[in-house]
């Protein structure tokens, strides 16, 4: 389970004092699929951030999985992130000089597994995403939903409790795009909790739960709606 109460980012530069994140609060349960969506600028990357322990907050609580994150080291954190979270990013960060395979093993060497037990689990993610057959090829040679797929297949070989994603389709046309939802679905289906920040409202829809978030907090007012019973929202109509 992952448990924000009252969090807030604030960002502080010389000049301006941005309030990113103001007094978030939101649970989420192990095996959900939660999509975010809200406009430009209105705190998604951070909240993401802070939830895959990439930032740290400036107050509130955080608990992934009980353990209270504003009491860990940096080590500790590295360490928690590596064990707990697979993240993927609009623009895959693959290591363009590594091939397929290598790319997938940097955060098993992070954990200093043996190497035939990596191979094992590349192996096994890169099938899942349907790319074992390329596992010698570099990024480069991919397509960018192909990328996608290998930065699933890294997020997802340390067999993680969240997978975090923040604008996975987001460089992706709308049918490679629905192609990177259903693999999402198909993990989710599996058992790997999903957290989802995208632009695409359609894409959004297909997940049991949309939260949106406007100026730094989550206004669930809709979900409440869509969630009353067709009768009672009948009656006030
Ligand atoms: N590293 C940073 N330094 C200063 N301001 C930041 C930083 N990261 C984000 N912000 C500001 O915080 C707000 C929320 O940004 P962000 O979480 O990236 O929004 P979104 O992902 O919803 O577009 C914006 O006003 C943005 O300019
Ligand atoms: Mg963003």
């Amino acid at each position: 389970m992952l448990q924000m109460t009252d969090v807030c980012k604030v960002f502080r530069t010389e000049l301006v004092e941005t309030h990113a994140l103001k007094n978030l609060s939101l649970t989420v349960n192990e095996g959900e699929f939660v999509t975010i969506t809200g406009p430009s600028g209105c705190g998604k990357t951070t909240f993401l951030n802070i939830a895959g322990l990439l930032e740290t907050m400036t107050s509130g609580e955080y608990l992934l999985d009980g353990v209270d994150v504003s009491q860990l080291s940096d080590y500790q954190r590295a360490k928690l992130r590596n064990q707990k979270i697979g993240f993927i990013f609009q623009s895959f960060n693959l290591m363009p000089d590594l091939n397929l395979f290598d790319n997938i093993d940097v955060p098993l060497r992070y954990r200093g597994m043996k190497a035939s037990e990596r191979k094992q689990r590349i192996d096994r993610a890169l099938e899942s995403v349907g790319l074992l057959a390329r596992k010698k090829h570099l990024p480069a040679q991919l397509s960018g939903g192909q990328q996608q797929r290998v930065a699933i297949a890294r997020a997802l070989v340390g067999d993680p409790l969240f997978l975090l994603a923040d604008e996975p389709t987001g460089n992706l046309d709308s049918n490679t795009a629905k192609g990177v939802m259903e693999l999402l679905q198909e993990i989710n289906q599996a058992g790997t909790t999903i957290i989802m920040v995208t632009h695409d409202q359609e894409l959004a829809n297909q997940s049991p739960r949309n939260i949106h978030i406007l100026d730094g907090s989550i206004s669930d007012a809709g979900a409440a709606l869509r969630n009353q019973p067709t009768s009672a929202v009948d009656a006030v109509a």
